[in-house]
Order: structure tokens, then C-alpha cells, then sequence
């Protein structure tokens, strides 16, 4: 399974703050946003993936990021010159997929909670073993900002929404899909929605209309964010801050999940914290790999 995360886009919704820096790379609390959706993939054991970007942001990726050596992984990366929606982001990485199923993960959400690791790779074998598509839900107080999952009575899907001005649940569909190898030719099918965009709705509506897809709701035990917005990255960043303070555990450390995958040596791992040393980010590295700070 490969993984592709979208951060192509324009940010307007976090303007002027996105004036000249692409919003996937704001810190949320003490590291690039985009961290966050990356560390996902690497928990669900997905080392080759692709970021798709506008042309014009790149090169901030790649100085970042580079092309994931130093973390054990290979990053490719996609242009999408203009945002066109989800659904033509991802079509736009038909042939990094190369006929393999894909994770498709959103750069602005970030997600915590025990236990989601084990969740998300018990969904990606699903999708391994013949399933079609699976989306996750998660509920929340605003549904209109997002698409929306419908059940009936037996729990069972009968629609999902964009941004529905009448949401018919309170049930969000978060940012991060699995699917089969057929997702492109849906993608490829979607049609400019009412709003100009090609809907990542649309692609689950296809799978939804054969009877193929899979919803996993995220329950009490986890939080998620979709850091778009001033108040939602505000949050998204008090929230991991909380949390590290408190445990004294990072969210979304790549460095640390590529160290304890054993994707790059104890050596390798404190190459990396040597330039960032007397941070607290650099002492940490430090310390998972046994060294003082
Ligand atoms: O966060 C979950 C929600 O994300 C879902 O519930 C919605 O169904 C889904 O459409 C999406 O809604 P948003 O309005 O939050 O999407 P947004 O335009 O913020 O884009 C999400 C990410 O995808 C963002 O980090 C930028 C990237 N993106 C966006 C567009 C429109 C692209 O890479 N290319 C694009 O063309």
C-alpha cells in the first residue's frame, strides 16, 4: 500500500498567515503541520509515499523533507497546479499508485488516541483482503464544515454529504481514506460539485453505490482536527500541547516513529537531533535514543 497525503491547496481560509508560507508547514504547537498527517502513514507501516503540492511550494517541502532518506522512507512528490479539489489531487498520483491500493491522508488533519495505529492497520488489511473503499467517522458539533456520514437504523451507511447546509447527522467524514486500486478511474469520473470542486465525497459515493464501503467511526477515545481554519489550527495546537506537556510523549514525531519501526539506526537518529540540540525538540530525539541531552 502506498501513501498519499494532500497539501496542495491554497490556504485561504488561514490568510495572511499562508501569504508566503504553505499552510502544511505552519506549526501546529512545536512542529510542521504536516508532521502530522505523515506520522499516520508511518504508523500504518506506509514507507513509500507521496505529498502532492502546488509547483510554486516544492521547494519548502523538500528542504523540509527532502526525499525521506534520513527518516527511512521515500517521499515523491506530485504537482497540482491548481486546487482543483481532492478528488483531482488524487487523481493527479494515479501513476506514483502504480496499479498498488492507496492511503490517502489530508495535510491539515491531526489525530490522536490509543489505539488508532492497530485500528488503521486492521483497516488497511481490509482494504488488502478485497475490500473497496473505507472512510472514517467522527462526531462532531459543527457538521456542516465537513462531508457528512448518514446511518439508518441498523448502522448502516446511506449517504454521504458535502458540507450539507442540512446535515443529517452530526457524524464528519475525517480526512484519511483507504482504497483499492480502482479509486483512480473513480477520481478520474468526479464531476465539479456545486462549489467548483471535485469532491473526495463523490469518490466514496462510488463506492458506496456497489456496496463497498467501509465506515470505522472513531469513538470517545480519539480526538481528530482539521487545522484549516484560525480556530480549528489554534486548537489542533493547544490540544497537542496539552498532551505532550502532560505525558511528555510527542504527537506526530516523525523522527521517533522511523527510530522505533527500525527504519533508521539509534546512529541515524541522533544525526538528526545533532543540529537541533539544546531544543527541546533535539533533546527529546536525544533521549529516545538513549543518549543524555
Ligand atoms: O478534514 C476533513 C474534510 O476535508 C472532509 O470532511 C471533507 O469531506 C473534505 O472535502 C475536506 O474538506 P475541507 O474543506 O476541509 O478540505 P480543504 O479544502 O481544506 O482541503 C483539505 C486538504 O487538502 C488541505 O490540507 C489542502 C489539500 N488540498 C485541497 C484542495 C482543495 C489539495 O491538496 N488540493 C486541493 O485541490
Amino acid at each position: 500500500m502506498k501513501g498519499i497525503v494532500l497539501a496542495g491547496g491554497s490556504g485561504t481560509r488561514l490568510y495572511p498567515t499562508t501569504g508566503v508560507i504553505n499552510k502544511h508547514l505552519l506549526p501546529v504547537y512545536n512542529k510542521p503541520m504536516i508532521y502530522y498527517p505523515l506520522s499516520v502513514l508511518m504508523l500504518m507501516d506506509i514507507r513509500e509515499i507521496a505529498i502532492v503540492v502546488n509547483p510554486k511550494d516544492e521547494g519548502q517541502f523538500k528542504a523540509l523533507l527532502g526525499n525521506g532518506s534520513t527518516l527511512g522512507i521515500s517521499i515523491d512528490y506530485i504537482h497540482q497546479p491548481e486546487p482543483k479539489g481532492l478528488a483531482d489531487g488524487l487523481a493527479r498520483a494515479e501513476e506514483f499508485a502504480d496499479g498498488d491500493k492507496v492511503c490517502l491522508i489530508l495535510g491539515d488533519n491531526v489525530f490522536f488516541g490509543h489505539g488508532l495505529p492497530e485500528k488503521l492497520r486492521e483497516a488497511r488489511k481490509w482494504i488488502e483482503e478485497g475490500g473497496g473503499g473505507c472512510v472514517f467517522g467522527y462526531f462532531v458539533n459543527d457538521p456542516s464544515r465537513f462531508g457528512v456520514i448518514e446511518f439508518d437504523r441498523q448502522g448502516r451507511v446511506v449517504s454521504i454529504e458535502e458540507k450539507p447546509q442540512k446535515p443529517k447527522s452530526n457524524c464528519a467524514a475525517v480526512g484519511l481514506y483507504i482504497y483499492d486500486e480502482r479509486v483512480f478511474k473513480f477520481a478520474k469520473e468526479v464531476k465539479p460539485s456545486q462549489r467548483g470542486e471535485m469532491e473526495i465525497t463523490s469518490v466514496n459515493e462510488a463506492y458506496l453505490k456497489e456496496g463497498s464501503l467501509r465506515v470505522n467511526l472513531l469513538g470517545r477515545g480519539f480526538a481528530w482536527f482539521d487545522a484549516g481554519t484560525h480556530d480549528s489550527f489554534l486548537e489542533a495546537g493547544e490540544f497537542v500541547a496539552t498532551i505532550e506537556k502532560k505525558t511528555g510523549l510527542m504527537i506526530g514525531c516523525i523522527e521517533e516513529i522511523a527510530f522505533n519501526k527500525g527504519w533508521i539506526s539509534r546512529q541515524e537518529l541522533i544525526k538528526l537531533a545533532q543540529p537541533l540540540k539544546k531544543t527541546h525538540y533535539g533533546d527529546y530525539l536525544l533521549k529516545i535514543a538513549g543518549e543524555e541531552a
